[in-house]
């Protein structure tokens, strides 16, 4: 089964910030994305529009041929941002307003009720549900009565354990996947894939319908193309 590969392109917002004007374009990324293969664009527009805008995940949606997905903690003007934009998919994620990234998944047993609501909400509007949650089978099992479509595993821990040489970390996500399936879940997957991890991930946890990667895929995007670009400036500055 193919995984997914959906782009975030938070990055190239935030480099689009960085100098007060509209370079790079996000939108026009968004299209090379899919142009290139991306089967998804992902955004995760935060409360303070730190790097994706309100406004670019409504300008985003005639754009995205592919499967839009918007992330964010569903506080009411998250809500009613997703209600309007309707994406294909919305990823539900519980970080504070001014955390640096996300860093844990729910507690799907506490916030059980919570999620019930805000869940059945966007699926009667027809969009696809998925929440981030850590590889615990407590809390995968608890995914189970939110009414949500799929997880998000956080594959933090993954990759960071992969990268010291601990690569069993890998059962941990293995099991969960494995459980969530006999759930009748779907499994995505996401924070700090890179080229480096990807494929033993891909490897050895079953089930995975789609990874969201954003951070490793514009740095690899810079070290794999500065060669090409470096070369094109020295054609321009030939004698
Ligand atoms: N999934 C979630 C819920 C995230 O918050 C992020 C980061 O915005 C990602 C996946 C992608 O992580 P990365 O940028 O490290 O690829």
């Amino acid at each position: 089964m193919k995984t997914k590969l959906s782009v975030n392109i938070n990055k190239i917002a935030t480099l689009r910030n960085a100098r007060g004007g509209n370079y790079p374009d996000v939108i026009e990324f968004a299209r090379l994305a899919q142009d290139y293969g991306a089967d998804g664009i992902t955004i995760h527009p935060r409360p303070d529009e730190r790097h994706i805008r309100y406004a670019d995940a409504k300008a985003l949606r005639s754009v995205v041929y592919t499967e839009f997905n918007i992330e964010g903690n569903p506080i009411p003007k998250f809500i009613d941002l997703v209600l309007s934009v309707k994406p294909e998919q919305v990823t539900l994620v519980p970080d504070d307003p001014n955390q640096l990234t996300s860093d844990h998944g729910w507690d799907t047993i506490k916030h059980k009720d919570y999620l019930i609501d805000v869940i059945s909400e966007f699926k009667n509007n027809g969009i696809r549900t998925s929440i981030f949650v850590d590889p615990d089978l407590k809390m995968v099992e608890g995914a189970l009565a939110t009414g949500t479509d799929r997880i998000e595993l956080y594959t933090e821990s993954y990759a960071s354990e992969y990268a010291k040489g601990h690569k069993d970390i890998v059962k941990r996500f293995a099991e969960s996947a494995k459980l969530a399936h006999e759930l009748g879940l779907g499994i995505n997957a996401g924070h700090d894939l890179n080229l480096d991890n990807i494929r033993f991930f891909k490897e050895n946890v079953p089930y995975l319908d789609e990874v969201s990667i954003g951070h490793a895929l514009v740095v690899e995007s810079l070290i794999y193309g500065m060669q090409n670009v470096i070369g094109m400036y020295q054609n321009k500055l030939k004698d």
